[in-house]
């Protein structure tokens, strides 16, 4: 049988296995044992997005994502991989197929066992971000090509949500937007942000205090802290209403706040983030005829403020904020896709 009747046949296998399976770990291990079998691969998996928890260090920052060996048929496997490294973090940080002739020609590859000479690496993307790898590997040089990219690229959207069990996929961003008080009750109005805390963002010195912070010389944003559920909002979404509490075009100033502390800045801990956040940049930068002037960053730390300044209007309804009344009606009421 030709490649393409058997990549035809397997994807409508695989297509009624996982009907209704919800159970991402289940569907991984026998679409990679499908595969494997149909075609006598050397090694067939997957590779999931995940945080490792076991480097998180005393920093306030979660470990950052990497790859993670999944369910897979074939010899010992690495079992972490960095962003950006190898094959299967290249096709994660590029989000797109890689097709391999000869493993020994591509820079940075990860022999996982010497018996292996070409590759493809296919990346499962949802909700517009990768969330794990399907790796293939063939014992003989130039086993794969665009048949398979296109086959296995179909077959990998018969897996289920991961955002549907993945509990150490909950998603995070920090986003400055000037005074934190008005910021904190603005997003945490939005559907599907799950927890806020206000504090301060990529600076210089150690445990900054809000007195330090006001000097303006720590080089801390005032930023919240948010953490999401991705089967509610996406991230662009997210992006797009932060956009509508700041004027994007004001450098070190929103409303009547001046200063170096309540400059507008996007800080992400997962580096798949960084597209997403570009795309919404350049779609917001279209409306102004001005440059931007969002910074956008890795988090490169971030201390909580003390408790008098987390949700700090809830507790003081007539206190001090930079945002108008209309907007919090407006993030009360915002409901993705309409
Ligand atoms: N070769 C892969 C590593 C995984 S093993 O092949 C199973 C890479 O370079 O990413």
């Amino acid at each position: 049988m030709e490649k393409r009747e058997k990549y035809s046949l397997l994807s409508k296998q695989i297509e009624s296995l996982l009907a209704g399976e919800k159970d991402v770990v289940a569907a991984m291990a026998n679409v990679a044992a499908l595969i494997h079998e149909t075609f006598g691969f050397w090694w067939t998996g997957f590779y999931r997005v995940a945080y490792n928890s076991s480097n998180s260090s005393n920093s306030p920052l979660k470990a950052v994502p990497e790859l993670i060996l999944g369910p897979f048929q074939g010899p010992v496997a690495c079992m972490h991989i960095g962003y950006g490294k190898g094959v299967c973090g290249t096709a994660w940080k590029e989000r797109r197929t890689i097709v391999v002739p000869d493993v020994e020609q591509f820079p940075g590859h990860i022999a996982c066992s010497s018996e292996s000479r070409s590759e493809i690496v296919v990346p499962v993307i949802q909700r517009d971000r990768v969330v794990a790898v399907l790796d293939i590997d063939s014992r003989e040089l130039g086993t794969f090509d665009d048949t398979d990219r296109e086959w296995l690229e179909k077959i990998v959207t018969f897996l289920p949500d991961f955002a549907l069990r993945d509990a150490e996929h909950y998603h995070e961003i920090y986003l400055a937007a000037g005074c934190f008080w008005g910021a904190e009750k603005y997003l945490k109005l939005i559907e599907g942000v799950t927890f806020t805390e206000v504090g301060f963002a990529n600076g210089n010195t150690e445990n900054p205090t809000y007195k330090e912070v006001y000097t303006d010389q720590t080089g801390y944003a005032e930023t919240v802290h948010l953490r999401y559920d991705p089967r509610v909002v996406s991230l662009r979404f997210l992006l797009q209403m932060y956009f509508k509490a700041i004027d994007p075009t004001s450098l070190n100033k929103q409303g009547e706040d001046e200063g170096t502390r309540y400059r507008t800045g996007i800080y992400y801990i997962d580096p798949s983030d960084r597209p997403i956040i570009d795309e919404v940049i350049a779609e917001e930068a279209k409306k102004y005829g001005l440059p931007l002037q969002v910074e956008v960053e890795p988090l490169r730390n971030f201390y909580p403020a003390d408790e008098y300044h987390q949700d700090y209007l809830d507790k003081n309804p007539s206190g001090y904020c930079h945002l108008p009344v209309a907007l919090f009606e407006l993030a009360r009421n915002a409901k993705e896709g309409k």
